[in-house]
């Protein structure tokens, strides 16, 4: 095992301090949403107590200190994905957002009929309803590229699925239901032969692995400053420059504009033309904070420590006849989906409250990777860094009481 010191980071999750609670708290939904560092939410507190104020409008030292934190976090976001230019950053709501600005805006304008559009059967909704919408909208045509029973995407026949009327490709970098690891340097790569533009759903990359979109050369980029130990209702669209200046807006509003008449309105400069109205300024801070926290720990130490709660894990679960993994692709990030011995997923997280454990149970937002494994949930335990052994002992405990409420 690696020299990690959870313990030390654990103790900066004023949610994770057990001697304040009743019942010890394990926490395992982090795919869903993780805790939040003293560092994070201090900064969400700073803003509000010290500068709060409207950016980019006011003359007074407050609107200008606020005006130079939320843009300070776009540099913040920049370096940590290693994008060009702050211009290549709008902040959006999330990962859902980013996903739907897209598709309205560069779909809405590209997209007509009899156009294709590419998607993966292992995306979550966010990245499949979105395009759904465009493409009735526009009598377009979605392509799915298939999983195995690894859930791995079967690429097998993926370049022929390209034709001149395929207008992008949407894929996920890392499975939330299954945790999976896709090759989306290679596929970007195959879709750009073919001239086609690639949007990234990076919710569940972003706090487990570097990320650089220089080096991945994707069009766009979407994640969201929840899952990275940052506030909710913030997040993140990376998209190349130049598609953005070609782009039309996606809302209307104030701060989107350079002047407005009944005759003629004139749009603003990128970022700020897909960022009408008064943005998440604590929300952007307290993102940064998150991305800062992260880098202050290091991506690689983050990505090696959680490959061995993965690897433990895993050991863990082969003594379980009970349990069956869904999703055991070769190249994996730190989540866990499971079925135990026909016990419906529901159960099994209410029981694993009971004991402390909190996990996701249910499809994951991934309907279509139900489908595929024909089961209507899954059982979802996902690491982060502050987790430990001890946490992963304590969930497969908190299963061998499922083992005897069901009897098994
Ligand atoms: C892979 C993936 N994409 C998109 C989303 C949607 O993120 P948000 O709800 O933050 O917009 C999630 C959230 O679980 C996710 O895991």
């Amino acid at each position: 095992m690696s020299s990690f010191n959870w313990q030390s980071i654990k103790n900066d999750f004023p949610i994770l301090d057990n001697s304040r609670r009743e019942k010890p708290l394990v926490y395992l939904d982090n795919a869903a949403t993780t805790q939040k560092p003293l560092a994070v939410i201090d900064k969400v507190d700073e803003y509000y107590k010290n500068y709060n104020a409207n950016v980019h409008r006011g003359v007074h030292s407050l609107s200008v200190k606020a005006t130079d934190a939320y843009e300070g976090a776009r540099e913040t976001v920049r370096d940590f994905i290693n994008a060009r230019s702050v211009r290549e950053l709008i902040f959006v709501r999330g990962t859902t957002e980013a996903i739907n600005l897209v598709a309205s805006s560069y779909g809405g304008s590209k997209i007509k009929q009899g156009d294709e559009i590419i998607v993966s059967e292992m995306e979550h909704h966010s990245n499949i309803v979105p395009w759904q919408l465009l493409a009735e909208r526009a009598g377009a045509k979605i392509k799915v590229i298939p999983i195995n029973d690894h859930g791995e995407l079967d690429l097998n026949n993926f370049p022929a699925m390209f034709s001149d009327k395929t207008k992008i490709l949407a894929v996920g970098h890392i499975s939330n239901a299954l945790g999976t690891i896709n090759p989306i340097k290679d596929m970007i790569k195959e879709a750009h032969k073919h001239n086609v533009p690639v949007i990234i759903d990076g919710a569940q990359a972003i706090p487990h692995s570097k990320v650089d979109v220089q080096d991945l050369d994707c069009d766009f980029y979407a994640f969201s400053g929840h899952k990275a130990y940052g506030p909710t209702g913030i997040g993140v669209l990376y998209a190349k420059e130049a598609l953005l200046e070609a782009m039309p807006p996606y809302q209307g509003g104030g701060e989107m504009i350079l002047r407005v008449s009944f005759d003629d309105t004139q749009f603003n400069d990128i970022p700020a033309k897909f960022e009408a109205g008064t943005p998440n300024i604590a929300g952007a801070i307290g993102m940064a904070a998150g991305l800062e926290y992260i880098n202050n720990i290091g991506l690689d130490a983050i990505a090696t420590y959680e490959h061995e709660l993965l690897e433990y894990a895993l050991e863990r679960a082969a003594d379980h006849p009970q349990l069956k993994l869904v999703g055991t692709a070769k190249h994996k990030a730190s989540i866990l989906s499971f079925l135990y011995d026909g016990v419906h997923a529901h159960d099994i997280g209410t029981i694993l409250d009971c004991e402390g454990v909190a996990i996701r149970t249910g499809h994951h937002c991934a309907m279509p990777v139900m489908d595929h494994f024909g089961v209507p949930a899954t059982a979802r335990a996902s690491f982060a860094f502050y987790n430990s052994r001890a946490d992963i002992d304590a969930l497969f405990k908190a299963l061998d009481r499922v083992k005897e409420v069901f009897k098994l």
